[in-house]
């Protein structure tokens, strides 16, 4: 048996590596965005985001990466366990259990511990890149997107919409 965990401790690990994530991602983005517009901040997230989640994954020696049920980039399609969470947080959304919120999840494994944290369309920036066509999302972006990602299922979103999440694992 492995030993009991703290849970406590755990989600407040999780929640400092997906913060930190977040913001590593979203300076470079808006960095790209400020440097080149749309198309080239696709361009820049379809090279970086994947090196940048994974060299976070080795300073906190967890595994990181973003998941969606909707998603863009095929490596980021969800495994069995993160396509029940995802089921799980979109119907607490949709049913407005939480009242507007959703609360990260933790799964303690015998070995390994998984935390779960929902991301959402905060910014009208996402609607450039994953928005409705004539309603946010950018139409040179789009064409890229649509170039660079052939299965992409990842536009059509609104603001305040749930459109994924933080997938931390690491061993116990
Ligand atoms: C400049 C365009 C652009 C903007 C702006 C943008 N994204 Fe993305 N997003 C992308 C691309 C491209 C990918 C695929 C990255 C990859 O290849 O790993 C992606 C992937 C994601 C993923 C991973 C799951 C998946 O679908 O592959 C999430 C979650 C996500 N974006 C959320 C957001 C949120 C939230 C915002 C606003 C804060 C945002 N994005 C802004 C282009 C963008």
């Amino acid at each position: 048996m492995a030993p009991d965990l703290d849970e406590a401790a755990a989600m407040e690990k999780g929640a400092a590596i997906a913060n930190s994530s977040f913001q590593a991602l979203s300076t470079a983005l808006q960095a790209a965005m400020k440097q080149g517009g749309p198309v080239h901040a696709v361009e820049f997230c379809s090279l970086n985001a994947l090196p940048l989640t994974d060299s976070l994954s080795m300073v906190h020696s967890a595994r990181i990466r973003r998941t969606s049920e909707r998603w863009r980039a095929l490596r980021d399609a969800p495994d069995a366990e993160e396509m029940k969470v995802l089921r799980d947080l979109d119907s607490a959304w949709n049913d407005g259990k939480e009242g507007g919120t959703l609360k990260p999840i933790l799964k303690v494994g015998s070995d390994s511990v998984a935390y779960y944290q929902p991301i959402f369309i905060t910014t009208p920036t996402c609607l450039k890149c994953h928005g409705k066509v004539g309603d946010g999302l950018d139409s040179a972006a789009h064409a890229s997107i649509a170039q660079l990602y052939t299965w992409d299922k990842a536009t059509g979103y609104s603001l305040g919409d749930l459109r994924g999440m933080w997938s931390i694992r690491w061993a116990r």
